[in-house]
């Protein structure tokens, strides 16, 4: 049995999925990896199959590749940037470093990154999502490069970057050991592993609103009834250490929102985002979500209403020199 090709599916991508194509004369064969599963069929039928199958049998990536998705993100991104240029700055990064951002998807933190090496250092963005990387390299500077790949064992080669970065992915997909595990591989020895991640609970508006209690309790339910875990940053600093890294380093941030704010449609639209997983769960009924987001959003936008994101965990540490 030959491996001819590692073809990543736009579909797949979406669930998180690697799957490998492997050809042998007429026989075509694609075990899922992540699952176990593996179907006899030829290559198209096997692919499709094997999205049903794994659709049900293995936890997906949750937030969803809809409309709005890469502003949400972008915004996001913008209303977090001076915490993220102050942690680059403990980190001690140089002109010069080669940086890679896991889980970039349509930009994360690499155009930070691209303004601190400079031109004589290089960025690279790996995400598993096909649409966000084709948004990042439109506007990417000549530094940085995006790759397709799996954050939980992509091909790039090992201890080649000087900072390996990741946001808010551990949390999502609920792996930060494994994660953790493959960062270090890909960082050079004597190099940095930085992660960021949050921890939901501070979500908090004032005054009290329910529909604002409805729509956190949904999306804090969603994380946890996928197995992924929305308050890592609880446990970050003890993961990071667990995994033999030294000098490691904590910080924690939270950003607070007011009316007019870019970020003040955060939760709704985090909300949005999480949709079929929120339903598939039986959290919120089809029914009932417009009008918590209306009046959630409503609520939000009254000159004295305010809230407290995510906390976010900032952890760092050297890899064994
Ligand atoms: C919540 S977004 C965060 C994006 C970016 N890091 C940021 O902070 O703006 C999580 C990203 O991780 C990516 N992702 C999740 N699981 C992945 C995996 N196994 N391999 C590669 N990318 C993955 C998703 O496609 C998505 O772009």
């Amino acid at each position: 049995m030959i491996v001819e090709e590692t073809h990543f599916d736009a579909e797949l991508y979406t669930l998180g999925i690697r799957v490998r194509v492997q050809h042998e004369k007429s026989e075509s064969m694609a075990p899922c990896l992540s699952s176990g599963v593996a179907v006899q069929l030829s290559i198209m039928d096997a692919l499709a199959r094997a999205v049903t199958v794994l659709r049900s049998e293995v936890s997906k990536y949750l937030l969803e590749s809809r409309d709005g998705e890469i502003e949400r993100l972008a915004i996001q991104s913008a209303a977090m940037a001076p915490e993220t240029i102050r942690m680059l700055e403990l980190v001690g990064i140089e002109p010069g470093w080669t940086c890679l951002d896991i889980g970039c998807g349509p930009g994360g933190i690499t155009d930070l990154l691209s303004d601190k090496v400079g031109a004589s250092g290089s960025v690279t963005g790996l995400d598993m999502n096909a649409g966000f990387l084709e948004h990042a390299r439109a506007t990417a500077p000549p530094n940085v490069a995006f790759v397709a790949g799996d954050a939980c064992g992509s091909d790039l080669p090992t201890g080649s970057f000087d900072l390996v970065h990741m946001r808010f992915v551990a949390s999502p997909t609920g792996d930060v050991e494994r994660l953790l595990a493959e960062a270090i591989r890909l960082t050079r020895p004597g190099g940095i592993v930085a992660l960021q991640e949050p921890d939901g609970t501070s979500l908090n508006c004032y005054p009290p609103n329910l529909a604002w209690d409805k729509l956190k309790a949904a999306l804090l339910g969603a994380f946890k009834g996928v197995g992924a875990d929305p308050e890592l940053a609880k446990r970050l600093y003890h993961a990071a250490r667990q995994t033999g890294l030294s000098e490691v380093q904590l910080r924690t941030f939270i950003v607070g929102v007011r009316a007019g704010d870019p970020l003040v449609d955060y939760l709704p639209s985090t909300v949005e985002s999480l949709r079929s997983t929120i339903f598939k769960l039986g959290l919120l009924s089809p029914a009932d979500l417009p009008g918590l987001l209306a009046e959630c959003r409503n609520h939000l936008q009254q000159p004295d209403a305010s809230f407290t994101m995510f906390t976010v965990a900032q952890v760092w540490g050297r890899k064994a020199p």
